[in-house]
């Protein structure tokens, strides 16, 4: 009898559990993201005097309206008859992938649509670099490129462009940041190998770079650390 009743309680949890697992993955829901306004933030020339690397950040989330204005100036598209984006890239392959790592879970920014799919339900911050705050930071944009958009270019070119594509994104990502008073730091330290096989990356997409984005950590009497 204790021996059915102890199988009943451990069974009954073990399912309990591999469903919580299930619904915490499955729950991830994709996010419409609403349109740039383009109206708003600080002049150009302000933010390249203001542009600047920041690793202390607030665990504070983005509002939505400040995600999408985000991810439009990163790499959104800016001429809808065309298709072209606000970063240029070689021969316009665009083949940098704007992944964006939130606590939530991990998304893939579809700039053509202006929303965010959906990819895991696990909060993978950490592994996104090799340096303790990147777990803190909200979101970790992490920039990677799909050879197989790139024809038959030989690999050499492939890495070649694929790198400077994702200078141009991450130098957008840094004025926004810049206009809109947030935090932000593009990173090459990573543990390449661990996080392209948490993010499921298939063999011919490269991690180039990662961007960590948030407020900036308050310090004392309220002002900014940066
Ligand atoms: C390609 C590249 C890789 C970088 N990698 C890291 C990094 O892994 N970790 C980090 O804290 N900063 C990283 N940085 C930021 C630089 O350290 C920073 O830009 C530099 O110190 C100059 O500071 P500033 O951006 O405030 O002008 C990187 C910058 C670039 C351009």
């Amino acid at each position: 009898m204790k021996k059915i009743f102890f199988s009943f309680v451990f069974g009954t949890l073990a399912v309990l559990s591999v469903c919580t697992v299930l619904a915490l993955s499955g729950e991830l829901k994709a996010i419409q993201l609403l349109k740039p306004q383009v109206d708003r933030g600080r002049p150009l020339m302000q933010a390249l005097k203001d542009r600047s690397s920041s690793r202390s950040f607030s665990s504070e989330k983005l509002p939505l309206q400040v995600l999408s204005n985000l991810l439009w100036a990163a790499s959104g598209v800016n001429r809808p008859e065309t298709g072209k984006r606000t970063a240029p890239s070689a021969m316009n392959r665009q083949e940098i992938d704007i992944y964006v790592a939130t606590a939530d879970g991990l998304y893939l920014y579809n700039a053509k649509d202006h929303i965010l799919k959906p990819v895991l339900g696990e909060d993978i911050r950490a592994i996104t670099g090799r340096q303790g705050y990147v777990k803190e930071a909200p979101l970790n944009l992490i920039y990677v490129a799909d050879f197989s958009r790139m024809g038959e270019a030989a690999k050499e070119e492939k890495e070649f462009y694929s790198a400077a594509d994702t200078g141009f994104i991450g130098q957008n990502v840094y004025l926004f940041c810049a206009s809109e008073d947030l935090a932000t730091v593009v990173r090459g330290s990573i543990d390449r190998k661990a996080l392209a096989k948490a993010m499921k990356l298939r063999p011919d997409q490269r991690i180039i770079l990662a961007q960590s984005v948030g407020y900036p950590k308050r310090i004392a009497m309220g002002k900014g650390s940066r």
